[in-house]
């Protein structure tokens, strides 16, 4: 397996995260809840921008695409015309040893393979080497119960997807978005999976965003679609700084679809512990919309006005993380060098990613710099998200926006007293240029909207 030979590894991310207030693990005052995580300041606007910049690509930048917020719960016949109460499994071992750990069988089957060993050999426990339990298939969704009544009536699910929220809304959009296929309901929301092995901080967690998209086509254009959405998929994520030899488009095979879909190509990211998948891109065919048809006694079909042909559309679906993308984001983005013998840490983010676009600093707290910085500042954050910050040595505060990708800084000094200038900062060359105070904001608008290139070398294997 290549793995990348960048500075970065998860614990880095890990401590940058918990260090500069990305990222910490939920309820840690009690000691931590397992695999779950709260999202601080700076997180919440990375995994926003992470968010807006999906919306504005498949939304704001096309005419084919409406969007959608389903609740998390649904109706439980749901469930049942989705497979996901009958399906949605993994199998499950458990250890018979010392230290009763469960584990997937598939993964430790796909590790044994790629360490190029014989998968279908019996297996052990990995930490103890104990024996192993037969497979038993364990289902992901988590239940819970609606009302007073703890009873099988009153049984809910927290939705493993957002994908469904969207088909049983498939009527109520087509009558009133003036839409026919090809078109997709795009939609941003939590789900929900008891994962027997989540892991890699957020990579995989049971609670998590998704951003999904179900496309909407006529049959006979289904593959076409589908090609274009991985290609449309895979731009999104160079455009926004991914480089490219960290991406790859892998096909799933005939076994490991999923019970929906004929056809699913995953994007797998460079992660540190090796390729792994970002978002999928599947070709569902009928399946949804036939099964809830089928369930809900609804008609979900399409009547083409102009041909008067009656179909079920089929669909294509690009189902991305928004958790999982803003890992990938991070860890793009992570660099370590040297400057002038000491080592800078920074997150070489994409500007439009970047939590703060601009900290406007006074190189010194006196002689009128903080209060001009400040009104700069107050102007600055009227176009984008600034910091102002007095604390400490410049170096320290240059250090800290570098840390949390600040691509921007602004400093007053001396000469800005003077004749009214300012320097401009860039994060990734270093590069100071001098320019008037009043041109800041217009200057900065116009790099944020730059098409922009990781300076990072390439270095995949
Ligand atoms: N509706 C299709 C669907 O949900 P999926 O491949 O199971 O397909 C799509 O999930 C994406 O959701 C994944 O590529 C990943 O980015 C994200 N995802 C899935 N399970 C996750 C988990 N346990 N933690 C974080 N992200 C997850």
């Amino acid at each position: 397996m290549s793995t990348p030979t960048d500075a970065v590894t998860m614990d880095k991310i890990v401590s940058l995260c918990k260090r500069r207030g990305f990222i910490f693990q939920s309820s840690e005052i009690y000691g931590g809840l397992a695999s779950t995580y709260d999202y601080g300041h700076y997180g919440v606007l990375l995994k926003s921008n992470v968010k807006a910049e999906w919306w504005r690509a498949v939304l704001q930048e096309r005419d084919d695409m409406v969007a959608l917020d389903a609740a998390i719960l649904m109706h439980p016949r749901t469930w049942e015309a989705s497979g996901h109460l009958a399906g949605f499994t993994d199998p499950l071992v458990q250890c018979l040893g010392k230290c009763k750990k469960r584990w997937r069988e598939d993964h430790l089957r796909e590790a044994i393979e790629a360490e190029g060993g014989d998968p279908d050999a019996p297996l052990v426990c990995p930490e103890c080497g104990g024996e192993l339990s037969e497979p038993r298939n364990f289902n992901l969704m988590f239940e819970t119960h609606m009302g007073p009544v703890q009873d099988e009536g009153s049984q809910v699910f927290l939705r493993p997807e957002t994908a469904q929220g969207i088909f049983v809304n498939f009527k109520n959009v087509m009558q009133f978005a003036r839409k026919r296929p090809p078109f997709g309901i795009a939609q941003v929301g939590k789900s929900f999976r008891n994962e027997i092995t989540p892991g890699n901080f957020i990579f995989r967690t049971r609670e998590f965003e998704q951003m999904e998209i179900e496309f909407f086509v006529p049959p006979a254009q289904a593959p076409e679609w589908h090609q274009r959405w991985m290609d449309e998929r895979l731009s999104w994520y160079t455009d926004l700084g991914i480089r490219a030899d960290h991406l790859r488009l892998r096909r799933h095979e005939g076994d490991e679809l999923s019970h929906y879909s004929s056809a699913t190509s995953d994007i797998e990211y460079l992660f540190p512990m090796g390729w792994s998948e970002l978002e999928g891109i599947a070709n569902r065919g009928d399946f949804d919309l036939t099964q809830h048809a089928e369930y809900s006694r609804e008609k979900l079909d399409y009547v083409d006005p102009g041909t008067g042909e009656r179909y079920v559309p089929h669909v294509i679906e690009p189902s991305a993380g928004a958790d999982r993308g803003t890992l990938a984001f991070m860890v793009d983005a992570y660099d370590e060098e040297q400057v002038e013998g000491r080592e800078r840490v920074l997150l070489r983010l994409h500007p439009r990613l970047a939590p703060v676009k601009a900290a406007v600093l006074p190189l010194v707290n006196k002689d009128g710099q903080p209060e001009k910085a400040r009104a700069i500042y107050e102007e600055l954050r009227k176009r984008m998200p600034a910091e102002f910050d007095t604390g400490g040595s410049i170096g320290k505060r240059y250090r800290r926006q570098d840390e949390i990708g600040t691509p921007w800084g602004v400093t007053v000094d001396h000469q800005s007293m003077e004749d009214d200038t300012v320097t401009l900062r860039d994060r990734d060359s270093l590069e100071q240029t001098r320019i008037p105070a009043a041109e800041v904001a217009d200057e900065l608008e116009r790099r944020l909207h730059a098409e922009w290139r990781s300076p990072k070398p390439v270095t995949a294997g």
